[in-house]
């Protein structure tokens, strides 16, 4: 018998190895505590549970994974990462707990992989790159063509994370510096697919979005510390917080697909500063 499939999406814990340490004035570790007390205390029904990338801060450290895990343990249901520009995909594997997974990528730098929930399809891509290009992603060749090759098999509908948005969101400084560059190459394929194609979820841009295009759904969760601006004028980064930490409840019905937002108090004092104010509050 056919059934839906619930997940809670949540992205951009941005750990560092110090329980106590700060980032923008903002103690992530206790953000991330507040994020799990909050999910677990939602009563909402969900089957699992997606971090979509920036697990941790500046590359990613061994002790910054294990507070992770400490920190996630506590979610009863099996947790699904993803690598963020921040993250180290081989520490992620070694540390974190996933759920059963079937990975696509031998390379044990990347969490490519798919995974399945009351037969529908999930696929989780990996679009990091070089220190050069970075904050922007870009996807390798070898998952292009294997996406293709995914979405041409799938049986059914699929639904995708990723931890950049593949649609460049309405903002100059976004546009500037937090894109997928080759993200033409990923939109023919899912275009071809489309669809098979339930949503692509990100993270990355630390802001809730939904948007369609080409009648795909593309959402992103805000992050559980901080988040940003991202106005259609804003030519840099607004630090924007007013005390909340966000997640998103998804469900996902055969051929559809509903996004709520839910917000929780993260214990940052109330503020909207700009990078050059950001400086001073470190
Ligand atoms: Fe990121």
């Amino acid at each position: 018998m056919y059934k839906p499939v619930r997940f809670i999406h949540i992205s951009d814990t941005h750990l560092r190895d110090d329980p106590k340490a700060k980032m923008y004035g903002i103690n992530v570790y206790d953000a991330a505590i507040k994020a799990v007390e909050a999910i677990n205390k939602s009563t909402l029904p969900f089957d699992f549970v997606v971090h979509t990338g920036d697990v941790a801060s500046v590359d990613g450290t061994q002790k910054e994974y294990e507070l992770a895990a400490k920190i996630f343990d506590n979610i009863k249901v099996s947790m699904y990462y993803l690598t963020g520009n921040h993250d180290n995909a081989s520490l992620m594997s070694r540390i974190l707990k996933f759920g059963e997974k079937k990975d696509l990528s031998t390379d044990d730098s990347r969490l490519f992989y798919t995974f399945k929930f009351n037969r529908h399809n999930f696929l989780v891509l990996d679009a990091k790159t070089t220190k050069e290009e970075d904050p922007h992603g870009r996807l390798p060749p070898d998952q292009l063509d294997e996406l293709d090759k995914i979405l041409s098999q799938t049986q059914g509908y699929i639904t995708i994370f990723n931890h950049y948005p593949t649609i460049p969101p309405d903002s100059i400084w976004l546009k500037k510096t937090m894109t997928i560059l080759n993200a033409e190459d990923i939109l023919k394929i899912f275009n071809k697919y489309s669809s098979k194609i339930v949503g692509v979820f990100s993270g990355h841009i630390h802001q809730g979005t939904i948007l369609t295009k080409d009648g795909i759904l593309y959402s992103s969760a805000g992050s559980t510390f901080v988040n940003f601006r991202n106005a259609p004028d804003d030519e840099d980064v607004i630090f924007l917080s007013n005390g909340v930490g966000y997640f998103n409840h998804v469900t996902v019905e055969k051929s559809s697909i509903e996004i709520k937002q839910y917000a929780f108090a993260n214990g940052v004092s109330s503020f909207i500063k700009t990078r050059e104010e950001m400086k001073y509050s470190l």
